[in-house]
């Protein structure tokens, strides 16, 4: 049996190391000591939790009963992979703070606030200490996530830890999640930065704000443009995470996502089917194929609460979850195979993803050269921005509706193809 709690760290704001951020929560492996010079992470990695953890994948056991046959991580069927006893760490999962300046109506947040023990904020003294330790101790690095139950750059140092880490371990990829409510250059003043995933819900205002409560959209399309603006090796990388929710999945708004993401340089725009309240009614895992998807930017992935729904069942869940459950109106498990997936989820979601695949990129290829000729066609690498980017008004105008509408037709023909199959 396996389990990824062997390559990864998770560490909360208070200094807690837990499981991980699904049902391992609950569990509690160990904790920075910041006031205690003589502390060190490898103790920790070598302690009676850990030791327990080991022995029982090597038994092929869950570790923790009643806790693991819940959690997504465990693989069963696989031999343990122990990274850690070799020094090296895959993730390390940082929660730099609970506090958050929005109010998203299916967060944990608020709940997580009133129930986690202090400090909600971590001391940038624990993030050295910690840094050091795994330095010291000759630890492997290869990314650092900053993303918990708050907003990270609602922590005023925010930047210091991203240079603190730089500083300690040059080499690692560090990635942030955000909500991007926030002006780039003064949040992230010299915050060498390798990706930056931003989560926004909407091109206007009016949807965005439903589930975004407190945010401005157009602050965080600048936030992203200004992310792309920077030099060469400060500039990140810049995904935009929009979750489908039935404010705002009208063909128009998720159309004009997809030319604004090409307009600031996002390197992604990730649609994300979510199993919570307010989630698309019109997109929904069986007709992903049908999104109006034109731009090689998109991917569309599956928010994990879907699994998460099914693997909790009813009882055993930490307060916060609780709390979350009932406000999020989570619907009723799907259905499962043995492995813990929902059998026909896969391909649908790879059907989806397919329509920004090289052979969906020809076919609008196909309808380039009848519309302008073969020579011409050659030289075009992405038929939707040409037309959109021409400067003959006529090819502005009507190209990008001529394309939609053969790549509309395109889908429908080939999903109704694959149905009487
Ligand atoms: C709790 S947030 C913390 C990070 C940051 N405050 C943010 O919103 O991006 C962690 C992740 O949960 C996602 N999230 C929030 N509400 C969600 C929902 N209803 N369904 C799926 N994902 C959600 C966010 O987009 C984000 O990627
Ligand atoms: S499967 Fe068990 S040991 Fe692994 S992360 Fe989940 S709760 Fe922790
Ligand atoms: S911005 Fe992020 S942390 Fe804050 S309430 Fe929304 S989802 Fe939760």
């Amino acid at each position: 049996m396996d389990c990824e709690v062997l390559r990864t760290l998770y560490v909360k704001a208070n200094g807690q190391i837990r499981c991980n951020d699904d049902v391992g929560e609950r569990v509690v492996l160990g904790a920075v000591d910041d006031g205690n010079s003589d502390w060190s992470i490898a103790d920790v990695l070598a302690n009676e939790p850990y030791a327990k953890i080991r022995k029982a994948l090597a038994d092929d056991r869950p570790p923790w009963d009643g806790v693991c046959e819940q959690c997504p991580f465990l693989a069963r069927g696989s031999a343990p992979r122990d990274l850690l006893v070799e020094r090296r760490i895959s993730m390390l999962h940082l929660e730099p703070t609970l506090a958050c300046n929005l109010r998203c109506p299916c967060c944990s947040n608020q709940a997580q606030l009133r129930e986690r023990p202090q400090p909600h904020t971590m001391p940038v003294g624990m993030w050295d200490q910690l840094l050091r330790s795994l330095r010291d101790g000759n630890y492997e690095l290869d990314v650092i996530r900053y993303e918990g139950q708050g907003e990270p750059l609602m922590h005023p140092q925010f930047s210091e830890f991203v240079q603190l880490a730089r500083k300690h371990f040059p080499a690692t990829r560090q990635r942030l999640t955000t909500n991007g409510n926030f002006d780039y250059a003064s949040k992230l003043a010299g915050a060498p930065l390798d990706d930056v995933l931003v989560s926004c819900d909407g091109v206007w205002q009016a949807s965005y704000e439903q589930y975004r409560v407190g945010g401005e959209v157009e602050r965080v399309i600048q936030f992203m443009r200004d992310g792309r603006k920077l030099t060469p090796e400060r500039r990140p990388t810049i995904r935009w995470k929009y979750i489908l929710f039935e404010f705002n999945d009208s063909t128009e708004e998720l159309v004009e996502a997809q030319r604004v993401a090409r307009d600031i340089g996002a390197a992604q725009l990730l649609f994300i089917v979510t199993g919570t309240k307010y989630r698309s009614q019109k997109y929904a895992h069986e007709n992903l194929d049908t999104l109006p998807i034109e731009s090689d930017l998109v991917a569309v992935h599956l928010h994990p609460v879907v699994d998460l729904v099914a693997r909790h069942g009813e009882d055993q869940r930490p307060p916060w979850l609780d709390a979350m459950w009932r406000k999020r109106g989570w619907p009723r498990a799907p259905r499962l195979d043995t492995t813990g997936h929902e059998p026909e989820l896969k391909p649908r979601l790879a059907r989806a993803n397919d329509r920004t695949s090289p052979r969906a990129r020809g076919h609008n290829a196909t309808l380039l050269k009848r519309l302008c000729g073969k020579k011409l066609a050659k030289l075009i690498r992405d038929p939707v921005a040409f037309c959109r980017d021409s400067r003959h008004s006529l090819v502005r105008s009507l190209g990008p509706v001529l394309l939609r509408r053969v790549g509309l037709w395109r889908t429908s023909e080939s999903a109704n193809r694959s149905r009487r199959r």
